[in-house]
């Protein structure tokens, strides 16, 4: 499938580099809101055509399919102009800032009969799958601890005074909605929808939050995420059932997984060397449902995505986090 891109951060191009590996999408345009920046960006990256127009690159024949990276709050706008073009979206995590822009662009996408996939390259990792395939193994789960705590380089800004979009409450940016939904997806993608949820954030000067622990109340256990763009952290994340826990290096992406059986201190590990350009991943999924048209796939992302974004919006609402767009 023809694709064009939006966006022309490091982001982006792992994205088309992945892209290319997969064989699966064929970069032909990109965009940036200057032309100069986005002829310099097609060259590089190999792309024909350059646009500096979101309405002439939506138009284009050259796209069939559109890859948005561009900062949070944008993503409703930029997917709204390319499903008026009939044409299928991948856009980056957070999806959307809240379930109003989620509700409007989904039922928009199916009057138009496309594709809106939301790139979370997490639960797309083949040892998404195998954890998920083995998680019986550790008994009657009762508790989890998913941490996703990372310094962000652009901390470095926000504290010289500066308002990097990603620590920006304007950008619909914070530590929920940037790292938090990896950990989230994860905790839905393997457990489902929560009963209830409860965030305690770490408020920065504007408000946003730059770190903070959320409680996924599930009834007979509890899932207890972690994270954090203001510090960092060296645990691995959890999983305790009665039988055994499931240790994870990472939330994200995860390489390895160990089962440790409490009666006997047995140690099994599974999990399967992932390829290092792990959006390849994603992207195979994805373009597979556009391309079989996977109506019973496509629900089931489509409730992912809803209930992740369901989660961030309760639980910045408990704390009085609002995005620019709401206000
Ligand atoms: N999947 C992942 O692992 C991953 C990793 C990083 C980021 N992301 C996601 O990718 C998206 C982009 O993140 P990022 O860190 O690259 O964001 P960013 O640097 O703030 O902006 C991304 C692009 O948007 C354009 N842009 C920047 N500021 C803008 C503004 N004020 N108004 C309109 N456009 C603006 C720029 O492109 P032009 O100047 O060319 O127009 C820039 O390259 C976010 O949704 C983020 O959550 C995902």
């Amino acid at each position: 499938m023809k694709l064009g891109t939006i966006g022309t951060s490091w982001i982006t191009e792992s994205f088309i580099q992945a892209a290319g590996l997969s064989g699966k999408l064929t970069l032909t345009s990109v965009y940036s809101r200057t032309m100069e920046a986005a002829r310099e960006f097609a060259d590089k990256n190999h792309a024909p055509h350059a646009f500096d127009s979101l309405e002439e690159m939506a138009g284009s024949d050259e796209v069939e399919v559109v890859y948005i990276a561009s900062p949070n709050s944008h993503h409703f706008e930029h997917a709204k102009i390319f499903i008026e073009h009939n044409k299928h979206v991948i856009c980056e995590k957070p999806i959307f800032s809240n379930l109003k822009e989620w509700e409007e662009i989904y039922s928009l996408a199916e009057k138009h009969g496309v594709f809106v996939l939301e790139a979370i390259r997490n639960i797309h990792l083949p040892n998404f799958t195998i954890l998920k395939d083995q998680l019986h193994r550790a008994g009657e789960i009762r508790s989890v601890l998913f941490s996703y705590l990372q310094y962000s380089s652009r901390y470095d800004a926000f504290l010289r005074g500066e308002e990097p979009n990603v620590f920006s409450p304007a950008f619909s940016g914070g530590a929920l909605t940037d790292l938090g939904v990896y950990p989230i997806y994860a905790a839905v993608g393997l457990f489902g929808k929560p009963d209830s949820v409860f965030f305690s954030p770490v408020l920065l000067r504007n408000g946003i939050d730059g770190s903070g622990t959320l409680v996924l109340n599930y009834g007979s256990f509890v899932c207890t995420i972690l994270f954090s763009k203001i510090t960092h952290s060296y645990i691995p994340s959890e999983i305790h059932g009665e039988k055994g826990s499931i240790v994870l290096d990472k939330v994200t992406p995860i390489k390895t997984i160990e089962l440790i059986t409490h009666k006997t201190g047995e140690k099994e590990t599974f999990g399967v060397q992932q390829k290092e350009e792990d959006m390849v991943y994603e992207i195979e999924n994805l373009v597979k449902v556009i391309e079989t048209n996977d109506q019973e796939e496509y629900q089931r992302l489509k409730e992912l995505s809803r209930t992740v974004l369901h989660i961030t919006e309760t639980a910045r609402k408990q704390n009085s986090i609002v995005f620019g767009t709401e206000k």
